[in-house]
């Protein structure tokens, strides 16, 4: 791994050259918490941008937050840049400015957990440590053909990566795995006739490497149903703003009755027309269930304050979530008919 490392590395702004001095510490440390949730190429940007404007420590545990906190879009949850500043203000008062070497110091800083300590032991520090990521994961998994499924094979995982983590260049060798993972031993068609570890792989001897890691089943999604109220005045459709607590909580959205576990039809409208239901449905999975709603059009004439009124040629700017955009165009692709 380490030859083939020191052959195919990737570049990256936030490493030494391979077998070459250690690198920076503090971009080590950003560079990671920037990868827990975001690819290398969403990164590498953002990570250049980052460390021209707050080139170490001292700086970022000086920054104002809300700078930070716009520099910071695009990387995901905003508690890891509030954590970021907590950080660099810790290493800066209570460390001497120093950052500390070892897993278990790291782990007690604002932000670290116990891959984000590894991985900043091994890669800035040269300590052995076992630093499995979801690429990791992946190649350990094909490697040993650990057919328990995730996430309960997590810590087999593990114990079958720990023996192979040499005890010199540990990072060289955690940032090899990361990359065979990204370019070699990919989730779907992994190049294994490039891959150095082919002669050891047993996954790769199985003759079906993509079938690892074993993924467990997902349990299935329950069904609920509901009704879609298209209420429409002159060119206009009735929209409503969800309330504040719930799923699509304080969101614009088409009129909707309760959802069921069976398909509800006409019950409950939100006002008073001739309610005609639709041939067809728009149908939307969420992440704890699927939805179906059936499309009920009517015309209403009089004035009604139950919603805001809005042109129907413009709804693509009213912001609906997706479930509510795609049954209004469902609805105008079957024709209203109003
Ligand atoms: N993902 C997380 N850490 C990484 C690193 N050091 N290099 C490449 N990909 C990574």
């Amino acid at each position: 791994m380490l030859a083939w490392y020191d052959a195919h590395a990737r570049i990256l702004p936030w490493r030494a050259p391979p077998g070459e001095a250690a690198p920076d510490p503090y971009r080590v440390w950003l560079s990671e918490i920037m990868l827990q949730q975001t690819t290398v190429a969403t990164v590498r940007p953002k990570f250049e941008m980052f460390t021209a404007r707050w080139p170490d420590f001292a700086a970022l545990a000086a920054a104002d937050e809300a700078e930070v906190m716009t520099a910071w879009a695009g990387l995901g949850y905003y508690a890891r840049a509030r954590n970021l500043i907590a950080c660099a203000k810790v290493v800066t008062a209570s460390h001497g400015g120093r950052f500390p070497d070892t897993e278990a110091e790291l782990r007690a800083l604002p932000g670290i957990g116990d891959y984000t300590a590894a991985a900043i032991a091994s890669i800035a520090f040269g300590e052995r440590a076992v630093v499995v990521d979801a690429n990791v994961e992946r190649v350990v998994a094909r490697l040993f053909a650990i057919d328990r499924p995730l996430p309960a094979a997590r810590p087999a995982i593990r114990a079958a990566a720990d023996p192979i983590v040499p005890d010199v260049r540990s990072g060289d060798f955690a940032q090899a795995m990361m990359d065979l993972g990204s370019g070699i031993c990919t989730p779907r068609a992994p190049k294994c006739l490039a891959c150095p570890l082919n002669r050891d792989c047993d996954g790769f001897a199985s003759g079906a490497p993509e079938a690892y890691p074993v993924k467990a089943a997902k349990p299935a999604k329950p069904q609920r149903y509901g009704t879609i109220f298209w209420a429409e005045r002159g060119g206009q459709v009735m929209l409503v703003r969800r309330p504040p607590q719930g799923l699509l909580g304080g969101m614009r959205a088409l009129p909707t009755g309760p959802w069921t576990d069976v398909a509800p039809g006409l019950a409950d409208p939100p006002m008073e027309a001739d309610w005609r239901l639709l041939e067809g449905t728009a149908s939307h999975v969420f992440t704890h269930f699927r939805l179906e709603l059936a499309l009920a059009v009517g015309a209403v004439d009089r004035h009604s304050n139950a919603g805001e009124w809005w042109p129907i040629a413009d709804l693509e700017s009213a912001g609906l979530p997706t479930v509510f955009a795609k049954a209004g165009a469902a609805i105008r692709g079957l024709g209203s008919g109003e």
